[in-house]
């Protein structure tokens, strides 16, 4: 598939979603960041507000679960209208039941892990997953500081995935900027969240492809 970028919107202005997101057409997807003030410490939006923002642009959306519970609520998400729903391994009660259901409706699968969860033990569900998050941060918040102490899970994630010859996206969200994300896509990483980065930049969607050139740029 190539290296895709996607936009995180929590650092948009969140009164103007749909405009905001109008102004980065060169995103591949536009990630949403769902916060339920349990799993993290901050709270966001939910069904309502994602639904209206599937329905008003045309570039799809990956859903970051950052809630406690995803079993009851993914699904909904995939309703909603998102193209990718990602849960937290930390709050799935059964990832690989929600995984198969979020694929039953018609959504990609994926499954986050935050920075002190290990891969291998998820090494035997990876083929039911669509992509695989890591996070590069501690999920909550945009515009923290990218924790390099990941860099190792990507690689080893990579080499999981190889080895079993799956085509599981790997996706990194947290602190991913121009001065990152070549250190991200060396170990792997082919899909790239960027909040901050993207919308402080005076042209953001300028930004979005400079990050996606720096990034093909470091696989050659
Ligand atoms: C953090 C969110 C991220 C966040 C990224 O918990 O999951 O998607 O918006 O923002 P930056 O790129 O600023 O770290
Ligand atoms: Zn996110």
């Amino acid at each position: 598939m190539g290296i895709q970028i996607t936009p995180s919107v929590l650092n948009a202005d969140l009164s103007r979603l749909a405009d905001e997101v109008a102004r980065i057409p060169s995103s591949d997807w536009i990630h949403v960041d769902v916060m339920d003030n349990h799993f993290v410490p901050n709270l966001t939006l939910g069904i309502p507000v994602f639904e209206s923002l599937a329905k008003a642009t045309t570039t799809p959306l990956d859903a970051h679960l950052m809630i406690a519970d995803p079993d009851r609520w993914a699904p909904a998400y995939a309703e909603a209208g998102a193209g990718s729903v990602t849960f937290h391994a930390e709050a799935a009660a059964a990832p690989v039941r929600l995984a198969r259901e979020l694929r039953a409706k018609g959504a990609r699968a994926s499954m986050a892990l935050k920075p002190a969860t290990g891969i291998d033990q998820y090494a035997d569900m990876l083929g039911e997953l669509d992509m695989l998050l890591i996070m590069t941060v501690e999920p909550g918040f945009g515009g923290q500081k990218f924790l390099d102490l990941c860099l190792p899970k990507i690689r080893r994630a990579r080499e999981l995935i190889s080895a079993a010859g799956l085509e599981v996206w790997l996706q990194v969200d947290g602190g991913v900027s121009l001065e990152t994300i070549e250190r991200c896509a060396d170990a792997g990483a082919d899909v790239f969240v960027a909040g901050s980065a993207v919308f402080s930049a005076e042209d953001p969607d300028a930004m979005v492809r400079e990050l996606k050139a720096k990034a093909e740029a470091t696989l050659g």
